[in-house]
């Protein structure tokens, strides 16, 4: 079978490694994919967002199956724009994708089907929101309504520092349209987990949990990025919860899409809070997270292609979708600067067993060498018996990583240890 992924990050790089396990995979292509790929992959210069280009490709080829891994093309219709040629694709359709978005269609889904959420207003007009804020509870959590790399949200501690939120993407237009209408809301207190899962619009199949660690600096300090680390499973994410969460949050989100025409097939993202009140969503993605990825997918023991086929055939209820119950960690080694400005283009070297677990965001490969190109470099991910052994080991590879300017948080998982001492 010849594959495709859309993609170009190390997200990315974790599903090619897991779909090359299957042995009837003959091909993979990356569009655009990385340098750091090179060895497990066919890379293509298509970038993601090169619709007409990447189904022409698909076509030409003769693509058996495609995956399309980050948000904005499934925003833009990729997944539509494959299938009507006639290419199966692991993802969801444009009209489904809006539950990432779009997060006033969240906000209200979530409000319509009794989903728990945080309590918000929308606002279309500036004058409008800076009134509201007047009396609005501080904290307070200011949100644009579409796709903005992750930087679109704001949590604001004083009534200040919102209103200069407000007009920095309702007037300035820092996210361009994605500001025109704003979402603001609650302010949640809780430890956060992410469920990635699987579902064919009648199923939902929840991976193994995983904790995020967003910001830049130990002790969660410093600005918000794409996520410095990772580890699964996720101690907050006790049997109890999970239970509440399949039916107050997973299944009704499922039946709604549904119930709204737009049926969500491929990977469902839920960012939880566990608040005092219980599970809260404080964000859907219509995608596979990065780097939770990177330590979700090396813990599947069932055939990632197979399920994937399973969410787009409609017989996911059928088929086998197992875990290990070993734990993982993953380290992220950025470019130091990262999230603002960073210098790149210095040689990456690793040991070979580094190289086996290591699954590369951004590099390219120049006269042989491979070479940083991006905020986020790379990530190394161990799997072990226990949650301490994994995050040594992923310590012990990062030593054996080298590249001038290398940058990465020490505390990774930390917090998931003091959680399973409590
Ligand atoms: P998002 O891009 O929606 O995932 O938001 C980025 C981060 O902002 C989340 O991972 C949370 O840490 C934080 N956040 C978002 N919404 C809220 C909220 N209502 N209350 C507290 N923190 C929030
Ligand atoms: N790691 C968070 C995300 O993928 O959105």
């Amino acid at each position: 079978m010849k594959l495709m992924v859309v993609g170009g990050g190390g997200r990315e790089h974790a599903i090619i490694k897991k779909l090359k396990e299957n042995p009837n995979v003959t091909e993979i292509f990356a569009l655009p994919g990385n340098g750091g790929m090179a060895d497990d992959c066919t890379l293509v210069s298509i970038g993601a967002l090169e619709i007409e280009k990447i189904v022409a490709f698909a076509v030409e080829s003769k693509i058996d199956y495609a995956v399309v891994a980050p948000d904005d093309p499934l925003v833009l219709g990729c997944v539509d724009a494959l299938e009507a040629k006639g290419i199966p694709c692991f993802g969801p359709r444009a009209n489904a994708a809006i539950i990432e978005g779009s997060k006033v269609f969240s906000k209200n889904l979530m409000k319509k089907y009794g989903i728990p959420t945080a309590k918000y207003e929308v606002f279309t007009e500036m004058d409008a929101a800076l009134a509201y804020l007047e009396t609005a509870p501080i904290p307070t959590v200011i949100k644009a309504d579409g796709l903005a790399l992750g930087k679109g949200v704001i949590i604001a501690q004083t009534k200040e520092e919102a209103k200069t939120a407000v007009v920095s993407m309702m007037q300035d237009k820092k996210f361009g349209k994605s500001g025109e209408q704003i979402v603001i809301e609650e302010f949640l207190e809780g430890p956060e987990v992410s469920v990635l899962s699987f579902t064919d619009g009648k199923t939902v199949v929840p991976m193994i949990s995983s904790m995020d660690h967003k910001r830049a600096k130990d002790g969660d300090e410093g600005l918000n990025t794409g996520g410095m680390g990772t580890i699964a499973p996720n101690p907050y994410y006790t049997k109890d919860v999970a239970g509440r969460c399949m039916k107050e949050i997973f299944l009704p989100t499922m039946q709604a899409m549904n119930a709204e025409g737009r049926t969500f097939k491929g990977c469902l993202y839920f960012g939880l809070m566990i608040t005092k009140d219980g599970p809260k969503v404080i964000e859907y993605n219509c995608r596979f997270g990065d780097p939770e990825t990177q330590v979700v997918l090396p813990l599947l023991e069932s055939d990632l292609l197979t399920v994937m086929q399973a969410t787009t055939n409609g017989t996911l209820s059928e088929t086998e979708v197992k875990f290990s119950d070993k734990s993982a960690c993953c380290v992220i080694l950025a470019s130091d600067g990262y999230p603002l400005s960073y210098q790149k283009g210095f040689e990456i070297q690793m040991s070979e067993k580094a190289k086996a677990q290591t699954f590369v965001a951004g590099a390219v490969l120049k006269d042989g060498k491979l070479l940083s190109n991006g905020g986020r470099v790379l990530g190394v991910t161990a799997t072990a018996n226990t949650l301490p052994e994994a995050i040594t080991q992923a310590y012990a590879l990062a030593d054996e990583i080298h590249f001038d300017n290398a940058f990465y948080r020490r505390d990774i998982g930390k917090r998931a240890l003091r959680a399973l001492e409590e």
